[in-house]
This record gives structure tokens, C-alpha cells and sequence, in this order.
């Protein structure tokens, strides 16, 4: 079923940001948020949702790997993505599910077309192409100072025994570069994507996030019940 035929189209919403944000951890809690409102909700990811992303994930952020160019790098993310779309997002979305992702297309425009510089307008267009009909209808950017983010990454790997994987690993100026990429973003879309300030403490945060998402998702479940 092509998504303009349903009654009342689900709300599907991203959230976004640089490395160490608490994005992980607000997406699990907007997802359990919204099943206690009696929605079915799929929560999932970027990259690495489906068995092909699984694979694209490892070769994209093991530090080790064969580096990808930059022009493979955007490729790889998009191939993730469109198997994504395809195979998880559009499926849930036509049957009735709320979708919570963790990152999504904003990424590779912010990352590749900024940061990387292949050009904004240029991803633009690919991620139309490789996600066909699906688009965000709710974006939530959750901003932090990299500096900041980039200690809260090298704790957090530090108390697992983990090391920080490629991407986290470039310059802070990348990481600059990423933040103003996102604001710009949020500032050119502003009905679609909303900034929240991450340097709050994790509830705070979960509430702000919650204040922008919840009316979407009352609206929806109003239009179903
Ligand atoms: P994560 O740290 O949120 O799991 O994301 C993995 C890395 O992939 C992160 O450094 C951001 C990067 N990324 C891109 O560069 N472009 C993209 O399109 C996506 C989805 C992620």
C-alpha cells in the first residue's frame, strides 16, 4: 500500500546531532514514551538496521578497515539508508507504526555534503532519490558543543574498553564543522526540525524532546482511535 493511501499516515521522526549528544539514549526513551500511549512504535537506526546496514556500519566506523573515499563513504550510507526505507521504515510506517530513528538522511547532508564538503544540495538530492517517498516529519536536533560531546564519547569508550571509531576520531574542526552544518540545517527547515539544548541534564533533555514530539503523536493516535 503506497503510503498516501492510509487513513492517518504515521509520524515518523529523527533525531539528530554530532558525536556524544545522548541521541542512543533519548531515542530509547521517546520510544517508550510514545508506546505508553498505547502506540506501536518502531525504534531503529542509522546506519546498520538491516543485515546489509549491519555490514555497512562495520566497514563505515571500525577504525582498521580499508578507509572509503569520500564519494564511497556517501554511497555506503546511502545504500544503508534506501535498504532501510525498503526494508524497515517504509513497511512500518504503511502498517500503522510510529518510526523513531536515530539519525537519517539530515546525517549524510551534514557529514558528507558539509563537513566532508561534497555540498549540501548535491546529498539533498540523492537522499530523495534513495528514500523515494519517506521523509521525516519531525526532526529533533539535539545541539551540544563538540569539545564536549567528543570528552563525553572517549568516557563512555573508556569505561567499556572500547576505542572511538573513525568518524569520532577526525579533528575538532570536522566537529565544528558538523554542528554548524545541523544548526544551518534547522535554521533553513524550521517547521521540521527542532533544536533542543544537550548540554541539559538527560531529563531535562527527555522532557524537552518529549514537549516537541508528543503533540505529533497525540494528533496521530486522535486520528485513529
Ligand atoms: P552513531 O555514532 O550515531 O552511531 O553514528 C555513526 C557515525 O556515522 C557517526 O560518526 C555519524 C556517521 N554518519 C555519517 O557520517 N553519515 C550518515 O549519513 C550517518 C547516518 C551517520
Amino acid at each position: 500500500m503506497a503510503l498516501e493511501e492510509i487513513k492517518a499516515v504515521p509520524p515518523f521522526i529523527t533525531l539528530e546531532g554530532g558525536e556524544g549528544v545522548g541521541k542512543s539514549t533519548q531515542q530509547r526513551m521517546l520510544v517508550r514514551r510514545a508506546r505508553g500511549l498505547g502506540l506501536t512504535v518502531t525504534g531503529t537506526r542509522e546506519p546498520g538496521a538491516t543485515q546489509l546496514g549491519a555490514s555497512v556500519r562495520d566497514l563505515l566506523t571500525t577504525p582498521g578497515n580499508d578507509h572509503p573515499g569520500q564519494r564511497s563513504e556517501l554511497l555506503l550510507y546511502l545504500a544503508d539508508r534506501a535498504q532501510h526505507v525498503e526494508r524497515v521504515i517504509a513497511p512500518a510506517l504503511e502498517g500503522g507504526q510510529v518510526v523513531i530513528c536515530d539519525r537519517f538522511a539530515d546525517s549524510s547532508e551534514v557529514y558528507q555534503g558539509r563537513a566532508r564538503g561534497l555540498g549540501v544540495e548535491w546529498v539533498r538530492g540523492l537522499n530523495r532519490w534513495a528514500c523515494g517517498e519517506v521523509w521525516p516529519d519531525l526532526t529533533i536536533l539535539l545541539d551540544l558543543e563538540p569539545g564536549l560531546g567528543l570528552r563525553r564519547v572517549n568516557k563512555r569508550q573508556g569505561e567499556l574498553g572500547l576505542t572511538t571509531d573513525r568518524l569520532e576520531n577526525e579533528g575538532l574542526e570536522f566537529h565544528r564543522q558538523v554542528r554548524q552544518g545541523f544548526l544551518d540545517q534547522a535554521a533553513a527547515e524550521p517547521e521540521r526540525i527542532k533544536v533542543v539544548d544537550a548540554s541539559m541534564p538527560q531529563d531535562e533533555v527527555a522532557l524537552a524532546v518529549w514537549a516537541l514530539a508528543e503533540p505529533l503523536l497525540k494528533e496521530f493516535k486522535r486520528l485513529t482511535a
